[in-house]
């Protein structure tokens, strides 16, 4: 049986401001305690403020992106060491839309996670299919193959520091969230996968994201898979995200 600690982590996107950031610490401090781990992700131009404002609470700090390149001549680019200087303990890495917006291969998010897990941050690595993949049956092979190039060239190590987040790209930000019993499925076959490859895959967190919202959370978070959620829209609304905090905490 694995000892997993639950995780909610919000990515905000290119959404936010000074004062969300304030109201967002007021409404969930309480709630950040020992027995889950919360994560929220700012814009960059946000993250010294919400450290400020997390100073002192158990809430953590996370990116949304990442350069792989250590410094140097690479304008409008984030390293590891400026995010680790800003507060930074995690780091969201292949989430689908810098995928398919902008033109992450599988290779360049391996890369990523590796230099994230060399700068000893924890990546949030996402994964999933489109809605065309799934409607061809092929969501376990898409899955895969995104897991493999991050085993291939970063190697197991660098997998087994990850959190993983699967997020159907079908359900991100359309309301249409997997049914847990989906979500499930797809979960205990990243974790079978996973065991297959590396040691201790029990203890890696798997992450649902995908319309994630107060109301259908707890059922997503009472499957033996799934140990919390990568939330999107509902992350902007202080209740609303505590209330998923909550339910990944019961
Ligand atoms: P959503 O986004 O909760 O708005 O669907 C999730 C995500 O993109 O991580």
């Amino acid at each position: 049986m694995s000892q997993r600690r639950p995780m909610v982590a919000a990515n905000w996107k290119m959404n936010g401001s000074h004062q969300l950031v304030k109201s967002m610490i007021s409404e969930i401090k309480q709630v950040a305690d020992l027995d889950t781990d919360i994560v929220i992700c700012p814009p960059s131009t946000l993250l010294d403020r919400l450290a400020l404002e997390a100073d002192g609470t158990k809430i953590n700090i996370g990116a949304q992106n990442v350069s792989q390149q250590s410094s140097g001549a690479f304008t409008g680019e984030v390293s590891t060491s400026l995010l680790k200087e800003a507060g930074c303990k995690f780091v969201i890495v292949g989430h689908s839309e810098r995928r398919s917006l902008y033109g992450e291969s599988n290779e360049l998010v391996a890369e990523k996670v590796k230099a994230v897990v060399d700068a000893e941050l924890m990546p949030i690595l996402c994964v999933g299919e489109s809605e065309d993949e799934y409607n061809q049956g092929i969501s376990q092979e898409v899955v895969a193959k995104q897991l493999h190039a991050v085993l291939e060239s970063a190697g197991g190590n660098c997998l087994q520091a990850c959190t993983i987040a699967y997020e159907p790209v079908w359900a991100i930000g359309t309301g249409k969230t997997a049914t847990p019993e989906v979500a499930q499925k797809m979960h205990c076959f990243i974790r079978g996968w996973l065991k297959e490859r590396i040691e201790n895959a029990d203890a890696i967190r798997i992450l649902y994201g995908g319309s994630v919202k107060g109301e259908n959370s707890k059922a997503l978070f009472a499957q033996p898979d799934i140990d919390g959620g990568l939330i999107g829209g509902a992350s902007l609304k202080p209740d609303e995200f505590r209330v998923i905090c909550e339910a990944a905490k019961e």
